[in-house]
């Protein structure tokens, strides 16, 4: 907390920030929000409300999906590019928090460490949301749980398997298999494993088997990601000769369930985490996943600013 606020605010940096009670609650809620968007019913209770959105990555998804759901909730949100303000100059973390949530009423992140997402928050007056780290991406995990829920119910008691790198997607499944009581199965090469740490706390439910085809066995939902990250790019040749046997394709899903679903958070790869067979075949849901993206997000600024 910020020592001239005299306030905390509720921030929203990680999936584990919600009880799960609260997490179903705003994954119907963002149900409901689409409903309303879809029959052109206007809901503004963010009226004259400001989103500061700060970018230190690019981004297709989450800028507009944000920016146009601010936009229909009856508010305005701000891009704010590190490239073109003090904070990319070097302006202190906790400077630009102080100043920043003094003006506005809620501030999206999008950055590299998550130490820096936290200390930001730390000084924030208003509730800051992760709009991803290399440590996680949870916002991505609202969508994907909404788009499971609307297309098969429940996922509790559910079995998903992760293919590819144990990156910030890949923990931020581990937290949702806690909050939302699923099983995971990871699977990645030697090396490139999951955070131990948030791995150790998810307990028996998540299991890296190294090999794809056996972690896929029976999975109701099947999800990867690209090979290399944002700010791994140099990595790119190497990971790709790495990561060659963990593609997500018609043999792989036919280890699955027959009624397994697809996800991806996008950008997507064709030819290498994942075959143009699978997403654009049947089984995939990134269309739909991807514009839950807004939904979950109206529901998350609802929940973070009118409570
Ligand atoms: N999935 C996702 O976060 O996409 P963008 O990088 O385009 O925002
Ligand atoms: N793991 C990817 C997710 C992009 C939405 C990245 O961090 O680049």
């Amino acid at each position: 907390m910020d020592s001239y606020s005299g306030v905390s605010a509720k921030h929203f940096l990680s999936l584990l920030d919600l009880s799960p009670a609260e997490l179903r609650q705003l994954i119907a809620r963002a149900t409901e929000l689409k409903g309303l968007q879809h029959r052109g019913e206007i809901h503004e209770p963010l009226k004259n409300r400001t989103l500061g959105m700060i970018f230190e990555k690019a981004s297709t998804r989450t800028r507009v999906s944000f920016e146009a759901g601010m936009t229909q909730l009856g508010g305005h949100a701000l891009f704010l590019s590190s490239r073109d303000t003090q904070l990319g100059r070097g302006e202190p973390i906790e400077d630009s928090a102080r100043v920043l949530s003094r003006m506005v009423d809620c501030i999206m992140i999008r950055t590299f460490e998550h130490a820096g997402l936290e200390l930001f928050a730390k000084h924030s007056r208003v509730p800051v949301i992760n709009a991803l780290t290399d440590l996680l991406h949870p916002c991505q995990l609202l969508a994907d749980m909404q788009t499971y829920f609307e297309h098969r119910g429940d996922i509790a008691g559910g079995r998903v398997v992760w293919i590819g790198d144990g990156n910030n997607m890949c923990h931020s499944y581990i937290n949702a298999a806690r909050q939302f009581d699923f099983s995971l199965n990871i699977a990645c090469p030697e090396g490139y494993e999951p955070d131990t740490g948030i791995l150790g706390a998810a307990g028996d439910r998540c299991k890296v088997i190294p090999d794809p085809m056996a972690a896929a066995e029976g999975a109701d939902l099947v999800v990867t990601d690209v090979w290399a990250s944002m700010g791994q790019e140099g990595e790119q040749a190497e990971r790709e000769r790495i990561f060659a046997g963990y593609q997500v394709n018609d043999a792989l899903m036919a280890r699955a369930d027959k009624d397994a679903l697809f996800m991806h958070c996008l950008p997507a790869h064709r030819g290498e985490e994942v075959s143009a067979s699978v997403i654009d075949g049947v089984r995939s849901v990134v269309w739909d996943e991807a514009e839950n993206r807004m939904h979950a997000q109206k529901a998350l600024l609802e929940f973070l600013l009118t409570g």
